[in-house]
């Protein structure tokens, strides 16, 4: 049976889909389907280029005037389309989507971080610093915070030491090392003839990560320009680090802990010595490893000693 104009348009509107012989339908409307077809579809490429003996319309492909005019293929005259030059077409109208592959997701997240301007406290001064820190939203952990952990002391003190954030103890009070690991501090100081008021304390987050875990790259990035104004301000005579998380990113190295330890470092911009032990909480853990520390804190009395 012959399908007219007529009836394929009533059926289109109706949203009823036909599939129509090429032999019983009128060739005008024919090609005009391929053509369609070939702009909404371009996988099925290989099916139009084999000349199919049928064709699904959708309902919502109604012919055109334009597409009724299209000369027939079989006519003499030459077509006013080809395949080749439609997928042309296409090509260059509707660029193809790849996934992106885990190396250029890294590589495009690398360069957002080198690339974001991260804020500008480079000649503030300790009150502006601490309410630039105090507003901060350059991560999102200041959606999760208590209190943002400035860094507490001497504004001039000649050891100033380093952890990595504050956790529960320390978002609750606002203050660093309130936890136990800031009472064995505390007492490591004694040791060596300092108390806290005597020291600046400082971590390289100002605001504790959930759960306690471990400061994301981007997190202790954003958040650097705040601990390096510290460093600037207080300009001490030497950076006490303390556990692996600061000092991997402050002296950016991937070295563990146990080959930081019992060397002096420098932090590239600044000339100042830098010396690295084990965070109190580790040596809470493992207190064999205590005698350590002790060499690592005598390490940083004789660069202070030393001219
Ligand atoms: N651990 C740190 O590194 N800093 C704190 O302030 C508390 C625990």
């Amino acid at each position: 049976m012959s399908v007219t104009q007529q009836q394929l348009s009533y059926l289109n509107a109706m949203g009823i889909p036909v599939w129509v012989s090429r032999d019983t339908v009128d060739s005008a409307i024919f090609d005009s389907r391929i053509k369609e077809n070939a702009i909404n579809n371009k996988p099925q490429k290989k099916h139009f280029t084999q000349s199919p003996s049928s064709v699904q319309i959708p309902a919502h492909n109604k012919p055109t005037k334009q597409h009724l005019q299209t000369p027939p293929s079989h006519t003499s005259s030459p077509p006013a389309f080809s395949t080749e030059s439609l997928f042309n077409e296409i090509d260059q109208a509707t660029p193809v989507k790849r996934p992106q592959s885990a190396s250029s997701i890294a590589d495009s997240l690398k360069k957002k971080i080198e690339t974001t301007k991260f804020i500008e406290c480079s000649n503030f001064d300790w009150q502006p610093l601490h309410q630039a820190v105090t507003d901060c939203q350059q991560c999102d952990l200041y959606n999760q915070r208590t209190h943002v952990v400035f860094g507490e002391g001497a504004q001039n003190a000649a050891w100033m030491i380093v952890g990595d954030a504050p956790k529960e103890e320390e978002d609750t009070q606002g203050r660093p090392f309130m936890d136990r690991s800031g009472v064995l501090l505390d007492n490591m100081l004694t040791a060596i003839g300092l108390d806290r008021p005597a020291v600046y304390l400082a971590n390289t987050l100002k605001c504790r990560p959930p759960n306690n875990r471990d400061p994301k790259k981007t997190e202790s990035k954003a958040c650097y320009a705040y601990l390096k104004r510290q460093i600037e301000l207080v300009n001490p005579s030497l950076i006490l680090i303390v556990g692996r998380i600061a000092a991997q990113h402050l002296l950016q190295t991937k070295e563990p802990l146990a080959q930081l330890r019992g060397r002096k470092h420098t932090i590239e911009e600044f000339n100042i010595p830098v010396v690295v032990t084990y965070h109190p909480a580790y040596l809470l853990r493992l207190p064999r490893n205590k005698y350590k520390s002790w060499q690592d804190l005598k390490l940083a009395l004789s660069l202070l000693a030393s001219p």
